[in-house]
């Protein structure tokens, strides 16, 4: 029985993830499921209990070191050990830098906190474990996370902090035997950019993006899945992310105004009339 924790995992791309691992691995999987909200946590973990896995929910805010450390004990304490980690629990944020206040910039850094910290904290508590198990770490980063991408200077800084953070990590665990899969998901259809901040820090209620084109959430948990069991470094799940990339090193400027006019086309009325979604979640 192979012991996964994941973060995030209310809802969203860390929910599906629990779901699939749950259906691919019937019966053999344990699921340790840590968001702050308990009900939906709960519903999540009889879905997975129906596909034969073994769960314990562990409500937690990993914003707070000692919620993360507990979660990680908890987990070790109910199965003995600890096989894989998904790093997915995080905040979406839109916002051009000029329209942040000075007063509000704060959430910058509560940002980095959840998408950057929050992993961290995790990391650390469950490092001996995945040591001794030879397993496998996950971080869900994002495309933003390897373009920067305007209209999202905080999300971009969490989620290329991420990106290096796990990136050095990879070489450093190799010698344990401990993988480290970062994921690289562009526009997925989670609520993620409704539960995301503005530029006051405040709950946006409402998506800046067309979703019409967004990776089923299936799909993405599936490509996910797939690149932790295949122990890969990463996944950039789609071919235009794995372009622009590309054309990052070696035509900067093209990317730029790639990116510029995909902002543009945002800011365009939701009316279906508009270019081809922007790559980002
Ligand atoms: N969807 C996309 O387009 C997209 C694209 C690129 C990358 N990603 C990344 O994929 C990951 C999952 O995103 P998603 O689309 O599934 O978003 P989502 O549907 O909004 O789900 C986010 C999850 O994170 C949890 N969470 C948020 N703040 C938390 C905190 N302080 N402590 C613990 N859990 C917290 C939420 O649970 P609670 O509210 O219950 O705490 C929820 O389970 C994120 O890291 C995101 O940046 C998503």
């Amino acid at each position: 029985m192979n012991t996964y924790v994941i973060t995030g995992a209310s809802d969203g791309i860390g929910a599906e993830l629990a779901r699939q691992i749950a259906a691919r691995h019937r019966g053999a999987a344990a699921l340790v499921l840590a968001a702050r909200q308990r009900e939906r946590l709960d519903e999540v973990a009889a879905r997975c209990q129906a596909l034969g896995a073994d769960t314990l929910v562990v409500p937690t805010d990993v914003t707070d070191e000692a919620q993360c450390r507990r979660l990680i004990d908890a987990a070790v304490q109910r199965f003995g050990g600890i096989d894989c980690l998904v790093n997915n629990a995080g905040v979406s944020a839109h916002a051009l830098f000029e329209e942040v206040r000075a007063q509000d910039l704060r959430w910058y850094q509560d940002l980095m906190t959840v998408n950057l910290w929050g992993s961290v904290w995790c990391t650390h508590a469950a490092l001996p474990h995945l040591k001794a198990a030879r397993g496998r770490l996950v971080a869900v980063s994002s495309l933003a996370g390897l373009i920067g991408v305007p209209g999202r200077t905080a999300y971009s800084a969490t989620k290329f902090a991420m990106t290096g953070f796990f990136e050095a990590l990879r070489a450093e665990l190799k010698p344990a035997g401990v993988s480290v899969t970062t994921a690289y998901p562009g526009v997925v259809a989670t609520e993620i950019r409704r539960h995301g901040l503005d530029a006051r820090g405040q709950t946006a209620g409402r998506s800046g993006l067309k979703e019409d084109e967004a990776m089923p959430v299936d799909v993405c948990a599936r490509l996910i899945l797939d690149g932790l069991e295949a122990r890969r470094r990463e996944v950039v799940m789609t071919t235009r992310g794995k372009l622009g990339r590309f054309l990052k090193l070696v035509a900067p400027g093209r990317v730029e105004a790639m990116a510029l006019a995909a902002l543009a086309d945002e800011a365009k009325p939701r009316d279906g009339s508009a270019g081809p979604a922007p790559e980002r979640g």
